[in-house]
């Protein structure tokens, strides 16, 4: 099917097909026709220009405000039942002509699996995270929700069943309800069930206005690690089928990675499919299956004591398990 700007000189080229026909003026019948038909192409030429000229700027005007609303342009709704997640021969650039950062990565998650993404700093784990938020789009291969290719989701439909850390927690200058609703309409039953979930609440209610207060830009009115908890609850909201999180731990103390094991924990139950990038032991002998990225290549991926054997290099730390540890595993076996 032609685009849109053959459309235009397809109108054009055809309202100028008559000079094909037969030539000069002629008092015959034919010859009577055919200088009708010249006169009728004159006259109506500059309106066919105009009117394809209409076509093609009403088309670019769509096209932007759909990039302006971060619309992908998918107009069917697909329903998220389940939350699995398909990645076949991923590779990502950052621009055209630089190295991958991604290297064909394959990797299936089962509807409500956990997986922890592990690999020295520069692995490309965020990157992969990204990946499979359609946050970035690979250059080849697939990364498919529920069997459908992340373009074949509305942005806004997709945002519904997928929750996000990342790892560099942005908050908005708003109220923590507002933040954790992300900033669309403030669902006050779903905003108290996230920050429950996420072990916020207690927290939230001793700011001097609760769930009212304002975070300032940034949430600059905040620590390190309650910007992390409201950030967690904002990626809770609404019961998200499938939930990445990116270094959760990063600003957190003790109590905090117990409270973020006690988030996994209940995800887990609830069947929700987790992806979760880290380093911490902790975190990671929580979670189902592991994945080892290295230089933005899969080294191994596996249940969690398979890949923890496999591998020497992530062994070691990850061996050296923390008498904290024990006792968090104590409390979930
Ligand atoms: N937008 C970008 N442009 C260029 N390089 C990038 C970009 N994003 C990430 N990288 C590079 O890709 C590599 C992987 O980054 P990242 O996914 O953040 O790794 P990790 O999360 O494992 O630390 C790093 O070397 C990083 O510098
Ligand atoms: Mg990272």
């Amino acid at each position: 099917m032609p685009g849109r700007s053959s459309w235009a000189s397809i109108l054009v080229a055809n309202s100028s097909g008559s000079r094909n026909g037969i030539p000069g003026c002629s008092n015959t019948a034919d010859g009577r026709l055919t200088n009708m038909r010249r006169l009728l192409t004159r006259t109506l030429r500059p309106y066919v220009v105009v009117a394809a000229r209409l076509i093609e700027a009403y088309a670019a005007w769509v096209q932007l405000s759909r990039r302006a609303l971060g619309d992908n342009g998918a107009d069917t709704a697909l329903p998220l039942s389940h939350g699995r997640l398909d990645l076949e021969r991923v590779v990502h650039r950052a621009a055209p002509g630089l190295a991958p950062i991604i290297r064909g990565v394959s990797l299936q998650v089962a509807a409500g699996e956990s997986v922890g993404i592990i690999g020295p700093s520069a692995a490309g784990k965020t990157t992969l995270l990204r990946l499979i938020l359609g946050i970035l789009q690979p250059c080849s291969g697939a990364v498919r929700l529920d069997g459908a290719d992340a373009d074949q989701w509305h942005r806004r439909a997709r945002g519904k069943h997928v929750g996000y850390l990342p790892q560099d927690v942005e908050l908005f200058a708003g109220t923590v309800a507002q933040n954790i609703a992300r900033l669309g309409p403030v669902d006050s039953v779903a905003v108290l069930e996230a920050a429950r979930l996420a072990h916020a609440h207690e927290m939230i209610v001793q700011l001097p206005c609760g769930y009212d207060s304002e975070i300032g830009d940034g949430g600059a009115a905040l620590s390190g690690g309650q910007r992390q908890r409201i950030a967690l609850a904002r990626a809770l909201y609404r019961n998200p089928r499938l939930v990445v999180l990116d270094e959760p731990n990063a600003n957190l103390d003790a109590e905090g990675d117990l409270a973020l094991a006690n988030t996994i924990q209940a995800l887990k139950e609830r069947g929700t499919t987790l992806v979760i990038a880290g380093h911490r032991p902790s975190l990671m002998a929580q979670l189902d299956k592991l994945a080892l990225l290295r230089d933005g290549r899969l080294e191994a991926f596996g249940h969690n004591d398979a890949v923890l054997l496999s591998t020497e290099a992530v062994v070691t730390p990850l061996r050296r398990v923390p008498a904290a540890q024990h006792a968090m595993q104590e409390r979930f076996s």
